[in-house]
């Protein structure tokens, strides 16, 4: 743990403010008694168990958990499929007119599919998908804007067995490249473009660069989103228009029996390493751990309006607009474009409009909200709001404040839920019926779940105390590995303290009263706007530039991001710095990997600090970047580098 971070954090144990669940809601909640967490701790395979039992299986499991450490297998033995209950066990009964999805696109256009439409295009998009000899197996990539369409083709993949992958519609033609290849995928589902703030991001045509260099892909389909105003290039024979194929698609696909680790997909996050790695999800320890955790976290009833406002190609929309929600037959809202088009009430205006009832949202979000002012959210009504939830990065005491006073009335629990796209589901959450709020702490792990928190000797702390976030049992929607790379899975998250310790990578620390405050990560992965990205991955995107010799990437704090890229860059000889040098180099990172990655902070620097065995010191470089005062340098082979480094940043910025 760095003293930086022992600092903020003695910071937040001033924050002594505690919010008991409302009475009312308490007395309607599905946990309503703190014994659940003895229980679950007492025999978490039968607490899972019963989650399980309430989602359809063609077969029963045998056994619920097989643990080889690393290796888990959950409920083996048993069959299920992911579309039939997100989707079919809903349509076939009482909810079958029910609102699946309430979706509203940013130009204001609408559409709402009952759970009996979404059955019929899937089982449709499944029939395409096999006419394009798509098998159980193959991996079908998606880079869509979110519309249905995006939930439709994940349950059309799964309906068949296919493994989705979803890419998001914000990575960069070579960010898509990279993931079609490396999960060596078949086919590519795409549109014409997505509404951003009024523009129409052309999606196709970002992924016609990439599919130049994407030799596994035999077929693409494309959806017409747009307006037909920007021109579309459809390969005779490769590409197809989504319409035109499912018009002749039968609406009756049966589902594929599933095993209950059969994978459902792969979805590419960010490491410490330059190559972000496919983190593998199976069918029934997944579905099973977003199920309850939906159901308990946001204590999710039929009544509800359920809007999380994540883009479908994180996780938080893969296990919380799409198999959570769904699996539980939830009315899903999903709105297309940003939270300030046309204007800074958008949100707002569609809390009412929809009678949003559960909302959850990310802190940079809620950050910018709160900087916008009331003006925006005093213009509608907002009382239809009963839960309102936090998720991807810490939330600082004061925006958790204002979300519960302005957003939530003062009536809605806050849920400030931890996890990672590794565990699949909500690890670390309020239960909000039963826990006694404190901002800016995720309180304490979900039932059947345990965390600890270990220094770094490995020695795990008892009682009040911070250092690494370690989780020391399986849970069912726990990532099976990583996908062609069976080692890194052991060596990234199961090598440091024994096979059966998953390290998290965040640091955390615990109070007295058992109350876990997540102090961010540990390691050289940055959460950018609640966006994870690589230190390495913007450092190798800056070195593939001609100019560039060393480049060395760190996150400084930043007001409404959380972190912001800071990169120290020297050139290469002959190269002079400037700041249409630096505005290149921004460019640049957006054009290799995405928008999300572009720095914030250009430091040209003749030198960058290194150890004496050449390591370059990223701390010092942090420390450099929010322009603190500089701790101990006497490691460095050249102290002086620093010095020089600190006081051309304060001259420079930007
Ligand atoms: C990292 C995982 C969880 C889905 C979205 C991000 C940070 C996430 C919280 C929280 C503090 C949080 C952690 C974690 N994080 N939620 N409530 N409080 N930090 O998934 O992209 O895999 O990122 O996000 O640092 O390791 P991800």
């Amino acid at each position: 743990m760095s003293q930086q971070k022992t600092a903020e954090f003695d910071d937040l144990l001033k924050e002594d403010r505690s919010f008991p669940p409302p009475a009312e809601f308490a007395r309607t909640a599905h946990v309503h008694d703190p014994a659940v967490y003895a229980q679950a701790d007492r025999d978490p395979e039968a607490f899972w168990a019963a989650f399980a039992a309430e989602l359809d299986w063609s077969r029963p499991w045998t056994r619920v958990l097989d643990w080889q450490p690393p290796h888990a297998q959950w409920f083996v033995g048993g069959q299920l499929n992911a579309s039939v209950n997100c989707v079919d066990r809903h349509a076939r009964g009482a909810r079958r007119n029910k609102a699946a999805i309430i979706w509203e696109g940013e130009p204001g256009d609408t559409r709402t599919l009952t759970y009996f439409d979404l059955y019929r295009e899937v089982s449709q998009f499944a029939n395409v998908l096999k006419s394009l000899g798509v098998r159980k197996g193959d991996r079908v990539a998606l880079y869509l804007p979110l519309i249905p369409e995006l939930a439709i083709a994940m349950l059309a993949c799964a309906r068949i067995g296919a493994v989705h992958n979803v890419i998001f519609g914000g990575f960069s033609a070579e960010s898509l490249r990279d993931r079609i290849n490396d999960a060596q995928a078949t086919l590519l589902v795409t549109a014409d473009g997505g509404y951003r703030r009024g523009q129409i991001v052309p999606l196709k045509q970002v992924a016609d660069e990439a599919l130049q260099e994407t030799p596994s892909i035999r077929h693409v389909v494309i959806v017409q989103r747009g307006d037909r105003s920007i021109p579309v290039h459809v390969m005779e024979g490769r590409d197809h228009w989504y319409h035109r194929l499912m018009q002749e698609a039968s609406a009756k696909c049966d589902p594929e029996p599933m095993d209950a680790e059969d994978l459902l997909y792969i979805l590419y996050t960010s490491g410490t390493t330059g190559k972000p790695k496919g983190i593998m999800h199976t069918t029934g320890g997944y579905l099973t751990g977003t199920y309850a955790t939906t159901k308990l976290v946001f204590d999710l009833k039929d009544e509800d309006v359920y809007w999380c406002t994540a883009d479908i190609g994180w996780v938080t929309g893969h296990s919380y607009v799409v198999y959570g929600p769904l699996a539980n037959g939830a009315t899903v809202l999903m709105y297309e474009g940003a939270p300030d088009w046309p204007d800074k009430d958008r949100f707002w205006a569609l809390v009412e409009k929809y009678g949003v009832t559960i909302f959850y949202t990310a802190p940079t979000a809620i950050r910018a909200f709160m900087r916008w002012g009331t003006e925006w959210t005093a213009r509608h009504d907002l009382s239809t709001l009963r839960l309102i939830g936090s998720v991807g990065e810490p939330i600082n005491p004061e925006a958790w404040v204002w979300y519960y006073r302005v957003i939530g009335g003062e009536r809605c629990p806050v849920v400030d839920t931890w996890w990672q796209t590794e565990t699949g589901a909500i690890m670390i959450t309020p239960l909000p019926g039963i826990t006694t709020l404190r901002p800016g702490s995720a309180s304490r792990p979900f039932p059947g779940i345990t965390a600890e928190i270990r220094n770094e000797r490995g020695e795990t702390l008892e009682g009040a105390g911070g250092g690494l976030l370690v989780l020391t049992r399986p849970w069912p929607a726990m990532l099976r590995g990583i996908y062609g790379d069976p080692d890194r899975y052991v060596r990234q998250y199961w090598n440091r303290w024994g096979t059966d310790v998953y390290v998290t990578g965040d640091g955390a620390k615990r109070d007295a009263d058992g109350n876990f405050w997540l102090l961010g990560r540990v390691d050289d992965v940055l959460n950018v706007a609640g966006h994870r990205i690589g230190t390495m991955e913007v450092e190798s995107a800056l070195v593939d530039h001609p100019s560039v010799a060393e480049a060395a990437v760190v996150g400084r704090a930043h007001e409404i991001k959380g972190q912001a890229i800071a990169a120290f860059v020297t050139l290469k000889e002959g190269q002079q710095p400037s700041k249409a040098c630096a505005d290149e180099l921004k460019a640049h990172v957006a054009h290799k990997i995405g928008a999300i990655a572009r720095p914030e902070d250009i430091l040209f620097a003749a030198d960058l600090p290194k150890t004496r065995s050449g390591k370059i010191m990223r701390r010092l470089l942090r420390d450099i970047a929010e322009g603190k005062a500089l701790g101990d340098t006497t490691t460095l082979a050249d102290p002086s580098v620093v010095a020089r480094l600190k006081s051309q940043y304060e001259g420079q910025e930007g």
